[in-house]
């Protein structure tokens, strides 16, 4: 029981005390843009639905935010309602051409604030095209260069492996982000993309950081999701972010609506959770 007068400090679900996460200041200026890359080789732990939903959560607070989707899958263009066989124009050609215009390939979404730079599946042709290049790693950072000081954020939604894309989007990076499924094998592999991580820092990309590792598709009911956030805690310490997403059906729900869950249900806990992530990057200066 709670006695009148004092208030239980707010825990996150590893027992931390959860820090105020005030709404973000108004921005009266914008730029230049912190880069995000999304990374986890291994598939379908939420990069996807992070890099749309933190976007639209942090495009609701008045940040300018692009969404890079560097998967040949598409998805990150699906899913902000492109469809991506009818373009002409993609991250590929800005890849592959060095003339190609960025204005021409960048395009809004129906989220105020939140541009794409989309991709199909062309983009999977970049990886053995590039293989022969002169500086290979650094195209992408080189292509977003003109663009950076348009944007608070540029979030890259890498695809689930650690080639020569991947690597690209970390050298172009500030930050990375680690989504993390909350099931019993979610820390196989994450030893190897920290490996992968120092080696860009120490032969590409010297300012590169892990801003944080999040617990994603967390069902609160199990034992089983808080023992797998506990050992991440355990092993990643305060790299492991306050916020925890969530499993629930809204998010793929939301993909086939084509829309952010903050635009497709607005008042669900998961529309809520994504709005706590952004505050939290923002509190940490991991956004703008
Ligand atoms: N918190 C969640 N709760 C329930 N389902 C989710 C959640 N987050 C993502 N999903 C669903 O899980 C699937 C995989 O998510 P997502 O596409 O974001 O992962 P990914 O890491 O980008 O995958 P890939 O490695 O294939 O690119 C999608 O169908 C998505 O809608
Ligand atoms: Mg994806």
């Amino acid at each position: 029981m709670t006695s009148q007068g004092t208030t239980e400090p707010r825990v996150d679900v590893v027992g931390r005390v959860l820090p105020d996460l005030p709404d973000p200041a108004p921005l009266t200026t914008h730029g230049p843009a912190r880069v995000i890359a999304m990374c986890n080789q291994k598939g379908g732990v939420g990069k996807t639905t992070t890099t749309i939903n933190l976007g639209a959560a942090l495009a609701e607070c008045g940040r300018r935010v692009l969404v890079v989707d560097f998967d040949p899958q598409g998805a990150a263009s699906v899913g902000l309602g492109v469809s991506p066989h009818e373009l002409d124009l993609t991250v590929y050609n800005l890849l592959m051409d060095r003339h190609a215009d960025i204005a021409d390939v960048v395009r809004p979404t129906a989220v105020a604030g939140l541009d794409l730079l989309p991709a199909n599946i062309d983009l999977s042709a970049a990886e053995v095209q590039l293989v022969g290049e002169v500086a290979r790693e650094t195209v992408l950072a080189r292509a977003l260069r003109p663009v950076l000081d348009d944007y608070d954020v540029v979030l890259v939604d890498c695809q689930p492996s650690l080639g020569l894309l991947t690597v690209n989007a970390l050298t172009a990076a500030h930050g990375v982000l680690i989504p993390l499924e909350c099931e019993f094998f979610a820390l196989r592999g994450v030893a190897l993309l920290i490996e992968t991580i120092d080696k860009v820092r120490d032969r590409l990309n010297p300012r590169l950081e892990v801003d944080g590792i999040l617990a994603t598709m967390y069902d609160s009911r199990t034992l089983h999701a808080r023992e797998v956030v506990a050992r991440v805690h355990e092993a990643f310490g305060s790299t492991l972010l306050h916020t925890v997403i969530g499993r629930t059906v809204k998010f793929p729900d939301a993909t086939v609506a084509a829309e952010p869950i903050t635009v497709y249900a607005p008042n669900h806990a998961g529309a809520a959770a994504y709005r706590q992530l952004a505050r939290e990057l923002v509190a940490r200066g991991d956004a703008a």
